[in-house]
């Protein structure tokens, strides 16, 4: 706790498995979900199809965060794909994603430092 950098942005219990957080930090909109599985993410929230919000147009289907305005989702890495009516995995756009932690039943992210994958 209180380690230079993290940022303390909510319970941890206020992000329970399968749903998403919106929130706004320093100016930044974030999205915080957690898979079915129990995997932390924090990642930018605006879609980089067309800007709908994560964290409002969002939802988490297993291990993905899933956009309902068209369908892109985004894995734990913010890798972004839409999955095609045959099942398979097209690439898309990817949302940048932040470290984050939990501790002390608190999210703790990271926001100085940008995944940068892709
Ligand atoms: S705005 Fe997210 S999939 Fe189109």
């Amino acid at each position: 706790m209180g380690d230079v950098g993290w940022t303390d942005v909510l319970a941890s219990g206020d992000v329970a498995p399968g749903t998403v957080v919106a929130l706004d930090v320093d100016d930044r909109e974030l999205a915080v979900w957690r898979t079915a599985s129990g995997v932390l993410v924090a990642c930018a929230a605006r879609c980089p199809h067309q800007w709908s919000h994560l964290g409002v147009a969002g939802v988490v289907d297993g291990e993905d965060l899933v956009c309902l305005s068209h369908w892109w989702c985004f894995d734990t890495a913010g890798r972004g794909a839409k999955v095609s009516m045959a099942g398979r995995r097209d690439r898309k756009s990817d949302v940048a994603t932040f470290p984050v932690r939990e501790r002390d039943g608190r999210v703790e992210v990271l926001l100085d430092v940008e995944d940068a994958t892709g």
